[in-house]
């Protein structure tokens, strides 16, 4: 059976989960960020060796203030909280999206993060934060024309390498599988370059409910996918044989 290397998840469904209760919106964050850290434990426990998060978007800066500030908080709580666990269980944190326009705490402490677990193997947490796969891809072909007008790079040599060697996961296998919670189906501006072969699974729970068994459901129907990368059907890598 094939466990993807590297998942990707789209964490929707927050302030629905809290809307039908009668709370708050920012309660239904609130059980986001457990869901989160149950979905990293589950991930190690199932094998996969990278899990991309999708935290806040770059659009996400249009949502009420206050919604914005408990965001932050959340991320600092779960990081203040969690950060000497997932070290002790060996885990590497990595933040990808525009660091450029965080604020200082945040920003040192998601450098603090990421310092702290570089070394470690078992498994990736990458914390997609102020992330936009628009963004991402423009912030790296500012890099790469830097590169062309310094005489470090032609032109006409940049190669698809080049420009996924210039993203934020840098290093990073592209995500094997790609799940969304909630129901809504849309890629939301999320890894635009590297979901180019991700296998999509959606599933109806709202992210707060997103326990072992959904992970597993969406390992699930992924292993019933036929990967053909292009190729024909006979040539592809039925996954669940
Ligand atoms: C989408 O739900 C969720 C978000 C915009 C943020 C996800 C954030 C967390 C799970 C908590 C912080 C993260 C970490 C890594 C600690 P929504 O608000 O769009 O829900 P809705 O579509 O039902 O309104």
């Amino acid at each position: 059976m094939s466990v993807p290397q590297h998942v990707a998840i789209i964490m929707d469904g927050n302030g629905r989960w809290a809307e039908r209760r009668g709370q708050a919106r920012t309660a239904g964050h609130r059980r986001g960020v457990e869901a989160v850290r149950a979905a990293v434990e589950s991930a190690g426990e199932l094998g996969v060796k990278y899990l991309t998060l999708f935290a806040f978007s770059s659009e996400n800066w249009r949502r009420p203030q206050q919604e914005v500030n408990d965001l932050m908080g959340l991320l600092k709580f779960f990081i203040r909280r969690d950060l000497a666990e997932l070290h002790r269980e060996n885990i590497k944190i990595r933040v990808i999206g525009d660091k450029a326009s965080l604020k200082a705490d945040i920003l040192s402490l998601l450098t603090e993060a990421e310092e702290l677990t570089k070394a470690n193997t078992a498994m990736q947490l990458i914390i997609a934060f102020n992330y936009g796969g628009r963004d991402e891809i423009a912030r790296a072909a500012r890099r790469l024309a830097a590169r062309v007008s310094q005489g470090d790079l032609n032109a006409e040599d940049i190669r698809e390498e080049d420009i996924g060697a210039s993203l934020d996961t840098a290093g990073i296998p592209d995500p094997d599988l790609l799940i969304r919670t909630s129901g809504e189906q849309r890629i939301s501006n999320f890894l635009l370059w590297q979901a180019a072969y991700a296998e999509f699974v959606f599933l109806p729970c709202l992210w707060p409910d997103f326990d072992r068994k959904a992970f597993e459901e969406a390992l699930d129907i992924y292993q019933c996918r036929n990967r053909r990368f292009g190729k024909t059907a006979s040539q592809g890598l039925a996954l669940g044989t």
